[in-house]
């Protein structure tokens, strides 16, 4: 097995970031089984692990040092089925539009409102990704995960995975412990339960009978016409969560600013988009070199050629600060800066 395994050295994660960031790591390797995992990790020849999926939800800042492990295996398969739904087990490495894809071929619903996000199955659960009023944990069952200390398997369900918005253990504590290989989910055959709530979804359907593939439709449209093609133009998403403040603040600031949009939550706080503080201030479509933020959604920050990823941050920092100096509020990245 070894003798197949091919380290490379001081190698270039350019085309390994969504960003589009020059930076190195130490070592990299593409694993696609299992087994090639585990033997990836008994011969590292670094003292530590990075753990790469497609690369969608990172900002680089500096050289990776240890060994890059870039996730590859593939495969999706049927577990088991009734008449009423499947479950439906997706190997690490499968990129998750493709898997959103598959099971909208086979008529299941689910994954329809999660269509079109970057990044592959391995990572869906770490951050708990989430669009359109859906989140991972709405349709997560289980993920397998390589314990990087016992070197043995370990299977999570639903309530040892701690999900909350972009979040989980993995996130957390279990952050760096783990390595997801298998992620398993609970799609519908009928009686799907069809998530049309947001506002751009009702629009694009307009009369139409909601199902699952003119929703998937629907939001593939959503996000186009918002969201940059990371092929075109390099960014990670989303770059900061959306803030969650307590009524208190939210009164005070709705005083100052009527028109500031909000969501209450279950528990009586207020979440803010971001984007809206961000354009607020005035950053929509602002850019210093190459470091800039999408003139479609400010909550996007992009690279527009050659921008490094300590300009990317400085950048947020400017903007972390701006929008804190105005309403008090500091917003937190979602990307994961390394
Ligand atoms: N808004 C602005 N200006 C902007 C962008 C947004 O004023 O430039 C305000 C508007 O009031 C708009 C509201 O923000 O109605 C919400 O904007 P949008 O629907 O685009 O969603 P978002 O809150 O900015 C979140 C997720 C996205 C997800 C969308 C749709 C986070 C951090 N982001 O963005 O997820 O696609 O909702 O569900 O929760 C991602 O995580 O990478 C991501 C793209």
């Amino acid at each position: 097995m070894l003798g197949l395994m091919e380290f490379n050295y001081d190698f270039s994660l350019k085309k390994y970031n969504t960003f589009g960031i020059e930076e190195r790591c130490d070592g990299f390797i593409q694993v696609n089984s299992e087994e090639s995992l585990l033997e990836a990790i008994k011969h590292n020849p670094f003292n530590r692990v990075f753990v790469l999926g497609q690369g969608s939800n990172i900002l680089l800042t500096q050289k990776i040092s240890g060994l890059c492990i870039h996730i590859g295996m593939k495969g999706i398969s049927l577990v088991s089925e009734t008449d009423e739904e499947v479950i439906v087990e997706a190997m690490a490495g499968e990129n998750w539009h493709q898997l959103v894809v598959w099971s909208l071929e086979q008529g299941y619903g689910g994954l329809e409102n999660l269509a079109l996000i970057p990044g592959n199955v391995g990572t869906a659960p770490i951050q708990n990704i989430g669009a359109y009023g859906v989140e991972l944990k709405d349709i997560f069952v289980s993920c397998t995960a390589l314990d990087l200390n016992s070197l043995t398997t370990k299977t999570f369900d639903v309530t040892e995975v701690g999900f909350g918005y972009r979040n989980s253990i993995f996130k957390t504590k279990a952050k760096g412990k783990y390595i997801i290989t298998r992620v398993r989910f609970r799609l519908t055959k009928r009686n799907h339960r069809l998530h049309t709530q947001y506002g751009a979804i009702k629009n694009a359907l307009a009369a139409k009978e909601p199902n699952p593939k003119n929703i998937a439709e629907a939001v593939i449209g959503i996000r186009k016409s918002k969201l940059p093609d990371p092929k075109e133009l390099g960014n990670s998403g989303s770059f900061f969560k959306n803030p969650v403040i307590k009524k208190t603040h939210f009164e005070k600031l709705q005083t100052d600013y009527p028109e500031l949009p909000f969501y209450v939550q279950e528990n009586g706080d207020y979440k803010i988009p971001a984007g809206w503080l961000i354009e607020f201030m005035g950053f929509k479509g602002y850019r210093i070199n190459d470091a800039g933020v999408h003139s479609k959604q400010a909550l996007v920050l992009v690279n527009h050629g050659s921008a490094s990823g300590k300009e990317i941050l400085a950048l947020a920092n400017e903007i972390q600060n701006k929008v804190f100096e105005t309403f008090h509020i500091q917003l937190e990245t979602e990307v994961n800066i390394l």
